[in-house]
């Protein structure tokens, strides 16, 4: 059983990683996205804990990889479009976000051998820090300007 390293917010059941209203930034896209990557999150742990599963979590690992890079580009549209004020910093964390992950992914890739137990740590952190600072600042922009 994996413990994420942030204690109460973004455990489910099991304590594994979910989504639960206090990520809600109030627009129906969004929202769904940060859903969907709670989701990969999960499964990759659940994959985690069965062994045989282990080609299945590297998998899930890239397609998060993938839904993330989608999200962040779709946020950073919102914001071009809206003139968002905070462009600029959003883009820049997001960015710092995916050197990460793509950094993890090749750390992964040397050291060979399936996902372990406390990998995922720093993504669901990272996760968590960045909807309920940085995305949460947007909400009632966003709002303001018609976006739901
Ligand atoms: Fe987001
Ligand atoms: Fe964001």
């Amino acid at each position: 059983m994996i413990t994420p390293s942030v204690e109460t917010p973004g455990e489910g059941k099991k304590g594994l990683p979910s989504w639960s209203e206090r990520y809600l930034v109030n627009i129906a896209e969004f929202d769904d996205q940060h859903r969907d990557m709670f989701g990969y999150l999960r499964q990759i742990i659940e994959a985690i804990e069965e062994e045989e599963k282990a080609d299945v979590a590297l998998y899930l690992l890239d397609a998060l990889a993938e839904a993330t890079v989608y999200h962040f580009d779709r946020e950073e549209e919102m914001m071009r479009n809206l003139d968002y004020p905070d462009y600029t910093l959003h883009a820049e964390e997001h960015l710092f976000l995916l050197k990460e992950l793509h950094e993890f992914r090749k750390r992964l890739a040397q050291r060979g051998g399936p996902l372990r137990e406390g990998d995922l740590d720093f993504l669901l952190d990272w996760l968590e820090v960045h909807i309920l600072g940085a995305d949460m600042r947007y909400s009632g922009f966003f709002n303001t300007h018609g976006v739901k």
